[in-house]
């Protein structure tokens, strides 16, 4: 049974950016709920994935370093430990992934076709479709089975996942591997980050979850690295059952262990965690009244989907923020969704006069204090909400 357990209020659709000032924007109601059975969170409403995944889609996978360098290094180890002989990506986006490998032995999948485009520009063979078993089937009848397909921070953004696993059962070679990736349960709680949350993410899995889910198809987890990427992931390696000379990692029943210590298979700790989200809520309006009524100015770092769940949340516009900066050119001089809020070009030079950031990207946070070392020598600060709202 889907129980919901949190109200994160009226949200646009996160990667939406209005070219105006508008009061007009359409939103929906943003539900998170626990299945009892399962132990999957998931969010209530599902949209459409034509609606958010299309040809005008905002999000790169390459505009930080962090990611661009996470990338690199996996396609390196997948190389190493698997060296398959044709590798699958769901969801490539830019390209952050699949650039790295050999192009007569990768496959792009990408239904953002502005994205697409640009793989296919590179000579990456990528199709431009959403995944489901269709799509696995065509690929079969042209290339034969895939010995390893890799996703990080797509599966969780589609609502079928009996049709995502199924169709990746169906193309996967006996012995091949699935490498998945996304923001961990785990994290997202201890941290408070209820930002994972939004129209796009469907889903934000725990360990124990996604062992569920792949049990219905004969499929098992035997490895898991902890990533930092986007507020603390986990990357899970698949295997089909079958294939019992793979053995299966301590690090699997460890992450079992720590999810159940934490309380991940019960209803009581999600009830916490939304107790924990109002009150987050109220302390940071506070910390944003008191800037104002001191005539501090706050600006917003990084435009992200996260900013705003948070920003819709916590009812923060553009009397709180002046203006974001973000580095992708698809956001530029649009407004953040919601808040009327202006996102402008990066540099650094229109940092220079401002008093706080407000990290919208907090997830890059280190990467951003490497890159702001002169903001701060000048006295600027950081505004956060993770873990808890404050001033860094
Ligand atoms: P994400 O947290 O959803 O991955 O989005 C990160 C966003 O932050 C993306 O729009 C790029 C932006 N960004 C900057 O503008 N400057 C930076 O230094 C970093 C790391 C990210």
């Amino acid at each position: 049974m889907n129980i919901k357990f949190l109200n994160l209020g009226m949200q646009p659709l996160a990667n939406e950016y209005p070219s105006f000032v508008t009061k007009k924007q359409k939103k929906y109601n943003l539900n998170i709920c626990f299945n009892t059975k399962n132990k999957v969170v998931s969010i209530s409403k599902r949209m459409r994935s034509e609606k958010m995944f299309n040809q005008k889609y905002p999000y790169r996978s390459s505009m930080s370093k962090t990611m661009k360098d996470s990338f690199k290094k996996l396609s390196r180890d997948i190389i190493k430990r698997f060296n398959p002989n044709l590798t699958l990506e769901i969801g490539s986006n830019d390209g952050a992934l699949i650039t790295n490998l050999n192009k007569k032995r990768v496959i792009g999948i990408e239904p953002c076709s502005n994205l697409a485009a640009i793989t296919k520009k590179k000579g990456f063979m990528t199709y431009d479709e959403y995944w489901n078993f269709n799509l696995a089937k065509k690929l079969k009848k042209k290339h034969g089975l895939i010995d390893l397909i890799y996703s990080a921070n797509t599966l969780t953004h589609i609502s079928n996942l009996d049709e995502v696993f199924k169709s990746v059962n169906y193309l996967l070679n006996k012995n091949g591997i699935l490498i998945i990736e996304d923001p961990s349960l785990l994290e997202c709680i201890k941290n408070n980050a209820y930002d994972q949350f939004y129209n796009e993410h469907v889903y934000v899995f725990s360990a124990l979850a996604l062992r569920n889910i792949l049990k219905k198809f004969n499929m098992d987890i035997f490895d898991i690295q902890k990533l930092k990427t986007h507020g603390g992931s986990l990357r899970y390696f698949i295997k089909k059952k079958q294939n019992n000379k793979i053995k299966i990692s301590n690090k699997v029943f460890k992450q079992f262990i720590a999810e159940k210590r934490f309380g991940l298979e019960k209803l009581s700790t999600f009830k916490k965690f939304a107790l924990n989200v109002k009150s987050s809520k109220k302390n940071l309006l506070k910390i944003f009244e008191k800037l104002k009524e001191k005539n501090k100015s706050v600006v917003g770092y990084g435009a992200t989907a996260k900013a705003v769940t948070i920003l819709n949340y916590c009812k923060i516009d553009n009397k709180f923020i002046k203006f974001f900066l973000d580095t992708t050119p698809e956001k530029q001089n649009k407004l953040l969704p919601g808040t009327n809020i202006r996102i402008y070009k990066y540099s650094k030079k229109k940092l220079s006069k401002e008093n706080f950031i407000f990290l919208g990207a907090w997830n890059f946070k280190n990467e951003i204090f490497k890159k702001e070392k002169k903001f701060i020598k000048m006295g600027g600060k950081f505004l956060t909400h993770i873990p808890k709202p404050k001033i860094l």
